[in-house]
């Protein structure tokens, strides 16, 4: 068996995908689009399919996660899937007492707080995870020349699950330890930054074609606290998956302050939410990066006059970046209507393939 199997991808990547040449800061044809959380609940086809099983569950199973991962390439024109699981798997994956709830998100049994339950997190390996490279291999033969995008969760917005054991608008037991207990807090993002890693390792070895951290809630620490504490271990995600050779693509939520430094810890995309215009977001990442973004979800819910203004608005401003990828500033709403995101995408290629640059 060959010593690196990362060096060794089933199925050769089409290198010039629209969305892969727009993360590379290439000329493209359009701006492509894909839609974080595209494949999920706003779906009737992904509820049905869901119906009983609870979505770890459906993590684990590739008939599931493929099907889940094909659904929104089906309806919609979009440039990239994205593979259907959670930042929340690897950590299950290596014996974490957690669940999903609906309605609320993950839920851990024995949240981490102390150098015992740091104990308990062990590495991820690629045989705790056979599902996803099973799975991501099969999809990247189904989904032709469709970019896959592998993700994985960053390394603040896990930990602050693992620590409150829930949800937590204000991440006050997170901070506590990130402020009161840095050696624990640097033990702890360390572990967490090798999951990450690995899982990115592992979904790219079976074939995804670019990667994805989610750092969600990173956006609730000031920029010198990223600096000394976050900061060191997303750049070890960023380097160790450099030499894979595929795009890596950084996003939080709430990070207009952070957006700089988001894109120092090495990624080549920087994702960006609704609050900051993706001109003025140029201006905060140094030159040498694309941006993704970067429409306000909740736009869907207005008329189709508005969805479309609001969207010429964010390509005018995203040519401004030496590379665009149009997205959401966040994940799709639950009740978003399908309809109204496949008109997004196919107006999304029309309107930026009218003064394209080839
Ligand atoms: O983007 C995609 O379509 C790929 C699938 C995907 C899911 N989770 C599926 C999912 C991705 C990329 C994620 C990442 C994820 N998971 C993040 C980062 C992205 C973000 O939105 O900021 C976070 C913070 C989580 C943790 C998590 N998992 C939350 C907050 C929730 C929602 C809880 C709820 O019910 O409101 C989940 C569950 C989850 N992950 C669902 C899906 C489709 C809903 C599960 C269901 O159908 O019941």
């Amino acid at each position: 068996s060959p010593a690196d199997p990362w060096d060794d991808p089933r199925v050769p990547v089409d290198n010039d995908a629209v969305f892969l040449r727009a993360c590379r800061r290439e000329p493209v044809p359009h701006t492509p689009v894909w839609f974080m959380r595209q494949a999920g609940r706003s779906l009737p086809e992904y509820l049905r399919v869901r119906a009983g099983v609870p979505m770890l569950e459906a993590c684990t199973r590739p008939d599931m996660i493929t099907e889940i991962t094909l659904q929104p390439v089906r309806r919609y024109a979009v440039d990239a899937a994205i593979f259907f699981s959670d930042i929340m798997v690897p950590l299950k994956a290596i014996g974490v007492d957690l669940d999903i709830k609906p309605g609320v998100g993950p839920v851990i049994a024995d949240p981490i707080r102390d150098a015992a339950g740091l104990a308990r997190l062990r590495p991820l390996t690629p045989d705790d995870v056979t599902y996803v490279t099973e799975a991501v291999a099969g999809l990247v033969g189904e989904l032709g020349d469709t970019p896959l995008i592998g993700f994985a969760g960053g390394p603040f917005t896990l930990a602050s699950y693992l620590i409150e054991g829930g949800p937590s608008k204000s991440h006050d037991l997170t901070k506590a330890m990130m402020y009161g207990a840095p050696e624990l807090w640097g033990e702890l993002l360390g572990r967490l930054a090798d999951i990450t890693t690995e899982f990115l390792k592992i979904q790219v070895a079976a074939g995804a074609s670019a990667v994805q951290v989610f750092d969600s809630w990173v956006g609730a620490v000031s920029a010198e606290d990223y600096r000394r504490s976050v900061l060191p271990h997303t750049s070890k995600i960023f380097s160790a998956v450099e030499g894979l050779g595929v795009p890596r693509i950084h996003f939080g939520v709430g990070t207009g302050e952070l957006l700089g430094i988001m894109g120092e810890a090495g990624a080549d995309v920087v994702g960006v939410d609704w609050r900051v215009p993706l001109d003025a977001a140029v201006s905060r990442v140094e030159p040498g990066k694309a941006l993704q973004g970067n429409l306000d979800p909740a736009v869907l819910f207005a008329p189709w006059e508005v969805i479309e203004q609001r969207t010429r608005d964010v390509l005018a401003r995203g040519r401004t970046a030496e590379g665009h990828v149009f997205n959401l500033g966040h994940g799709v709403l639950p009740s978003t209507d399908p309809d109204k995101l496949a008109r997004l995408a196919d107006f999304v290629h029309e309107a930026s393939a009218a003064d394209a640059v080839t």
